[in-house]
């Protein structure tokens, strides 16, 4: 009688099912009325009686290791009802496609690495603006066209508030609360009424610079413009400076480097002069040092402001600027960096 039911157990932790109705037939082979277990359970009255106990034991130790095994088989289907049958959790996750940076941020970390070798700082304001900080405090005068609807985005029932129309706002942010020496440079996004087509946008990007001490020239702004555009063009790159106008400078230039897509020669890219204009610079009028508490009887500066996208253009000859707010990743994709 043991040795039946040692091999019974055997062949009970055994058992395998392929489906919930082979496990259905083995409950009936062995646990059914009829059933193997419940057989045994009927020789009972036929064992010896010094035996009686063990055997007892035994038996019900079966019946209860059969009706585990039993549940466990169903069990398996039932999960594999839930459709996790073929959850791994072993497996190793997705692999994450990474993205590119935008072409503009490449530039602008570039240009923001080169200037900060040069010991410029980060700064930067609100693209919501004041009146004040856009063009009261940068001198331009009550009738500059540059306020004019045409130009400049207002806040609708707030005439005093406006997008900032460039980054030189940020040059008296940062005027009003730190006095000089001050070498600070200020990336950001602006914003101009213009109709948007391949050549203008409502929104571009500027970088602008400002270096206020006691001591600074003309010769230190264009030196140092010279060899920010030989790092960021190549050694080979030239400048030239026309003389210009802005409220905030004086004198004032406005730089060109020579066309690194035809190398000087003349393409349709710089119209056939050979040079490209980058930036507007000079030197920080002393009304601007004055209206944001800075005695310019002191101290001197020189400031510039550059278009992200033109200088993304030269670099990569992007012709058409509605490509950087369209995110087509097609033309996204191609620009790849490790940075
Ligand atoms: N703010 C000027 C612009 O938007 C650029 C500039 C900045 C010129 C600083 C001179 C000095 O075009």
């Amino acid at each position: 009688m043991i040795e039946k039911i040692n091999q019974l157990l055997a062949t009970i932790d055994a058992l395998t099912a392929d489906s919930l109705d082979a496990v259905e037939e083995l409950r009936i082979k062995y646990l059914s009325r009829k059933g193997l277990i419940p057989a045994l359970m009927q020789d009972f009255r036929n064992v010896p009686a010094e035996q009686k106990k063990e055997v007892g034991i035994r038996i019900n130790e079966l019946k209860d290791r059969a009706l585990e095994k039993i549940n466990a088989l169903r069990d398996s289907f039932a999960t594999a009802d839930e459709d996790t049958s073929d959850l791994d959790l072993t497996r190793t996750a997705y692999p994450m496609p990474l993205g590119t940076r935008h072409p503009l941020t490449l530039v602008k970390n570039e240009i923001v690495d080169i200037f900060a070798r040069l010991g410029f700082v980060l700064a930067e304001g609100p693209e919501v603006e004041d009146d004040w900080h856009v063009f009261s405090s940068m001198n331009f005068a009550e009738d500059h066209p540059a306020r004019d609807m045409q130009d400049t985005f207002f806040v609708e029932a707030h005439p005093d508030v406006v997008l900032r129309t460039h980054t030189s706002s940020v040059q008296s942010r940062v005027m009003e609360r730190q006095q000089p020496p001050l070498r600070v440079l200020c990336p950001g996004r602006v914003y101009r009424n213009e109709a948007i087509s391949a050549r203008a946008h409502c929104f571009f990007h500027q970088v602008e610079g400002l270096y206020v001490d006691e001591k600074v020239s003309f010769a230190d702004l264009k030196q140092m413009l010279l060899s920010f555009a030989k790092e960021m063009f190549g050694e080979q790159t030239e400048i030239r400076l026309r003389p210009s106008y802005f409220p905030f400078t004086e004198p004032s230039a406005e730089m060109d480097i020579s066309c690194n897509i035809c190398g000087g020669t003349g393409c349709s890219f710089c119209k056939g002069t050979g040079w490209v204009e980058i930036l507007g610079c000079g030197m920080v009028h002393p009304n601007v040092l004055e209206l944001n508490g800075i005695d310019s009887t002191k101290y001197k500066g020189y400031a510039f402001g550059m278009g992200v996208e033109r200088i993304t253009n030269l670099k990569y000859q992007v012709k058409d600027l509605r490509m950087f707010s369209e995110n087509d990743v097609r033309f996204l994709r191609q620009f790849t960096a490790a940075n």
